[in-house]
């Protein structure tokens, strides 16, 4: 497949079976890239094994900022695939922060909250799960120009490689905002009901610049060991 322009030496890697081939190995140090799927599609379970991942097997900082699932959640599920999330963040090498989508308001203290999360652990990802509810509290143009700052300014000046996972209705189809423009990469994770009549997610590279990507539609299982990402199986 992509096997042959493999750039492993410089690439980000998520960890995650079956996703680094498909992107030449890795994402690019400082990257900024949308997880997009719908209800159940595996979003919190693939950004939290991208963190899980970073601290346990590469040696690098991470920091999971969630506005959907409290933080004791989070880690009781990540259990159940082995992982100790709350190992690490005892080691002080993953830092987990509950932030709050306050209408109207709080934005700024959200976007304060992380940066000095990343400072505090010398974080080199970001996991934001979700932006959809990160922007529900973003009224003003401001605010929102505020985060494309955070984003450009200083996410990619310290090479912060980061994931937001976004939540797509079903049925309503993708609504295009400035961040989809933004993102250095797109991957979707689809539900669809299979011909016997099983509801399977599957995964996509739509978009990821400076790479050669897979173009191919892949399979994706949850194990006891997370998610997985194969060969497609319809
Ligand atoms: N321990 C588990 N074993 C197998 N599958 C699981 C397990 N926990 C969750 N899942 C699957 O993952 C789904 C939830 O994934 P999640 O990442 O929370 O979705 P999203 O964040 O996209 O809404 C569940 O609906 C279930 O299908
Ligand atoms: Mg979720």
């Amino acid at each position: 497949m992509h096997l042959s322009s493999l750039e492993t030496a410089t690439r980000i890697q998520s960890g995650i079976p079956g996703l680094d081939v498909q992107i030449q190995g890795g994402l690019q140090a400082g990257d900024f890239v949308l997880l997009i799927g719908g209800i159940g599609a595996g979003k919190t379970i693939f950004s939290s094994q991208f963190v899980y991942n970073a601290a346990k097997m590469f040696n690098d900082r991470a920091v999971f900022a969630t506005f959907e699932e409290d933080i004791a959640s989070l880690k009781r599920n990540m259990l159940k695939f082995g992982m100790d999330i709350g190992a690490l963040e005892a080691e002080g090498k993953v830092k987990l922060l509950d932030l709050e989508a306050l209408e109207g308001r709080g934005m700024g203290s959200n976007i304060e909250a992380l940066l000095s999360a990343l400072d505090d652990i010398h974080a080199r990802r970001l996991v934001v799960d979700s932006l959809t509810a990160f922007l529900s509290g973003a009224e003003q143009k401001y605010d929102y120009s505020f985060l494309m700052h955070l984003i450009y300014k200083t996410l990619k000046r310290e090479g912060v490689t980061t994931l937001m996972t976004v939540s797509k209705l079903e049925g309503l189809g993708a609504r295009l905002g400035i961040e989809e423009f933004v993102a250095d990469g797109i991957f979707e994770l689809e539900n669809y009901v299979s011909q016997h009549m099983e509801l399977k997610t599957r995964f996509i590279v739509r978009k990821l610049r400076g790479t050669d990507h897979s173009r191919k539609y892949h399979s994706v299982a949850f194990t006891p060991n997370g998610i997985q990402i194969l060969p497609y199986s319809p």
